[in-house]
């Protein structure tokens, strides 16, 4: 009896939900998902982190592959046993994927706000706690990661486990620097994170299995919520069809991600260097009310997610990173947060006098309804920080080393700020000459740097007029352009891109333009399907600097000159929208969208160990007068 009322009121609830498909469930199915709910609902996971005795590097996943055998292995057959876990148990990779987004569920108990039935899950985007739920989310995750390495290093043979635990013992989740330049000759999305299958010496020898980086398989794709994903039965990246047995165009993923890389160092580069304020930093709904911090840390990633997942087509949907509700599930997710998490340890260094701020919550959450104030104390559902009821917060997670993990650059460094400028310089600056993952400062060769080329030339001061460059101004600054870009988040209906060119791309095919040589860079802008509640502007910022030099060098602009620069933007700056069907939006069609161009200079740092000042931002709104979708007045350019 008791059971046929949950049943009738699931029924019920399938047909409020507006699902794409409603899946009506079999009364066995029925009571089995209520079971699962329950369970769910009982459990009560702890989130302490990596635990143990010592703070160990979560290394860079090249840096694990090459030079950390062990642990590869580890991380390989863990990751297998991890998402082979009973999709049922709360500690799975199933479950603590499903908290970001679908299925729609309770976790720890933590149960949904009486207002938020339009929420997915618990994940915080547009929001202050954007950095900081991440970085609890992920010690939630490594932390059961972890305990299923012990398990894994229990499976050796007696002789081979002291070192396997002792590789264990060491170990943290590893991640991918997509913004860094891989080793000469290599794609920057890693082939051990793009190949189907992978060997590794397990506890009965050489054994080739499907790779646990490259995608995660369910056991029952049906909790998630959204056609096609209901139907997929494997996480996939750049789907070549709607079909349950669709399978992965991962060579898409590998020529998107080389295509767009120097533009995301540029961006992470810009984001060290111009961003000083917490709120701003933290994400892309913030953005939109500052011209030196237009990007943030969400919006960069939000493009590696649109990238991950691919654009889709007019008949194929993106894959799982397109989407929020689904990101979580495959691999790519934790690889790409755990960077996202190192950037914002590294940021914080920089800035350390800036941290935490509050803001309205633009949408809801699974717990947090629109509107209500976030801070650096609101809780970050649904990890608990101890038995008692208390969730983490922002403040709680200023310090990583309280989930017992670090990175390379601080592992290997003071981890002051001058020593963590200088990785920043080497990894990420204008002439950045080390690869992701080496980080050590002893394999990481000093820069050979547009700033050092000019501080041996003229070392005196950067005031007196030198020796001419045309990337230089007179008084010894880098001219610095950028174009700032706004836009409405959830206008289209879906996930989308936006593209810009030094030119028209050679194809209005949208599909290709990730792939185009005359690609500036992109932004990738996070929805969903039918949030037609929610309503906000997210920003991006590309820099153009690199574009331009390189047409200095090609001899097509003598300097970087503003005389110069405008119209030659005006000319040739493009951009294009590539809307959640793989469809062309025109950007005019678009309410508030919007391309400012600014100028700025990067006064050059006084050593490896600093970061260049950028001094103020003028908009240049001649570029982007005639263009639609362009800023056409001042006013207009730094709107708020
Ligand atoms: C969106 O809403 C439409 C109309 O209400 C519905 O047909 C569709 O299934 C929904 N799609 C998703 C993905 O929620
Ligand atoms: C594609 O998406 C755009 C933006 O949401 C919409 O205007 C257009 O009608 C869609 N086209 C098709 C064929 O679904
Ligand atoms: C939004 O997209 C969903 C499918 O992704 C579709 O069912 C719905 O009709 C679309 N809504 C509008 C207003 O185009
Ligand atoms: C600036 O003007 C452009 C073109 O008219 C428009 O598309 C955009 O929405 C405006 N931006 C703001 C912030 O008002
Ligand atoms: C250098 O000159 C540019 C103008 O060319 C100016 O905008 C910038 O503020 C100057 N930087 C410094 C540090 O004086």
């Amino acid at each position: 009896m008791k059971l046929l009322s949950l049943v009738t009121g699931l029924l019920a609830a399938h047909a409020v939900a507006a699902t794409p498909r409603v899946v009506i469930p079999s009364l066995e199915e029925a009571a089995k998902q209520i079971q699962d709910r329950q369970a769910k609902r009982q459990s009560n996971v702890i989130t302490t982190g990596a635990g143990g005795s010592g703070i160990y590097p979560r290394l860079e996943v090249r840096q694990m592959f090459f030079n950390k055998p062990n642990q590869w292995t580890l991380l390989i057959l863990a990751m297998q046993q991890f998402q082979a876990q009973d999709q049922n148990s709360a500690t799975s990779y199933h479950q603590i994927a499903g908290i970001h987004g679908v299925p729609r569920a309770n976790y720890n108990g933590v149960g949904q706000c009486g207002t938020c039935g339009d929420a997915d899950g618990y994940c915080t985007h547009d929001s202050v706690l954007f950095p900081g739920w991440h970085r609890a989310y992920m010690a939630l995750f490594e932390q059961q990661f972890l305990s299923v390495v012990q398990q894994v290093a229990g499976q050796f043979p007696a002789w081979q486990q002291p070192a396997m635990f002792g590789a264990a013992s060491t170990m943290r989740f590893p991640f991918w620097d997509w913004a860094a330049a891989p080793r000469p000759g290599y794609p920057t999305l890693p082939n051990i994170v793009s190949q189907k299958y992978v060997t590794v010496n397990g506890p009965s020898g050489s054994q080739t299995i499907i790779n646990p980086l490259f995608r995660h398989d369910f056991a029952d794709p049906s909790g998630m919520y959204y056609s096609p994903f209901v139907d997929w039965h494997v996480t996939l990246r750049y789907p070549g069809s709607n079909a349950w047995d669709a399978s992965s165009q991962e060579s898409q993923a590998i020529s998107a991600f080389d295509n767009i890389r120097t533009s995301m160092q540029d961006q992470v580069y810009q984001l060290f260097s111009t961003c000083s304020d917490y709120l701003h930093f933290s994400n892309d709904d913030a953005g939109s009310s500052s011209t030196s911090c237009s990007n943030s840390l969400e919006g960069i990633h939000n493009t590696i997610h649109t990238t991950g997942g691919g654009p889709g087509s007019a008949t194929v949907s993106g894959g799982h990173m397109t989407y929020l509700a689904t990101a979580a599930f495959d691999p790519m997710f934790w690889l790409h947060h755990c960077n996202v998490d190192r950037i914002f340890a590294m940021w914080q260094s920089q800035h350390p006098n800036s941290y935490g701020g509050s803001q309205p919550a633009p949408h809801d959450t699974w717990t947090i309804a629109q509107g209500t104030n976030q801070d650096e104390n609101s809780p970050l559902t649904p990890f608990y920080k101890d038995g008692n009821g208390n969730f983490w917060t922002t403040n709680q997670v200023k310090d990583w080393t309280v989930f017992q993990y670090t990175y390379p650059e601080f592992a290997d460094s003071d981890g002051s700020q001058g020593a963590i400028a200088s990785f920043i310089n080497k990894l990420y600056g204008p002439s950045a000459t080390a690869t992701a993952g080496s980080s050590k400062r002893t394999a990481a060769p000093e820069p050979r740097n547009e700033w050092r080329a000019r501080n041996t030339a003229a070392p005196a001061s950067y005031n007196a007029p030198r020796q001419s460059s045309p990337l230089v101004a007179a008084n010894g600054s880098l001219f610095q352009y950028v174009a700032n870009i706004k836009t409405p988040r959830y206008a289209l209906n879906g996930s989308y891109q936006i593209y810009l060119f030094n030119g028209s791309p050679s194809s209005e095919e949208p599909t290709t333009w990730i792939h185009d040589e005359k690609l500036i860079g992109p932004m990738g802008v996070l929805s969903q399907a039918n949030k037609t509640d929610h309503d906000l502007t997210a920003a991006g910022s590309i820099p153009l600097t690199r574009t331009l030099t390189s047409v200095v060098r090609q001899g097509l602009l003598t300097a970087l000159t503003e005389a110069l620069v405008v119209p030659y933007l005006k000319s040739n700056l493009m951009w294009r929208v590539a809307g959640p069907n793989g469809t062309e939006v025109d950007s005019a069609t678009i309410p508030g969208f919007e391309v400012a161009v600014f100028a700025s200079t990067a006064q050059p740092p006084s050593s490896q160990y600093d970061l260049p000042k950028w001094s103020e931002f003028i908009p240049l709104v001649d570029i982007t007068v005639d263009k639609a979708g362009g800023a056409n007045t001042i006013a207009n350019a730094t709107a708020t």
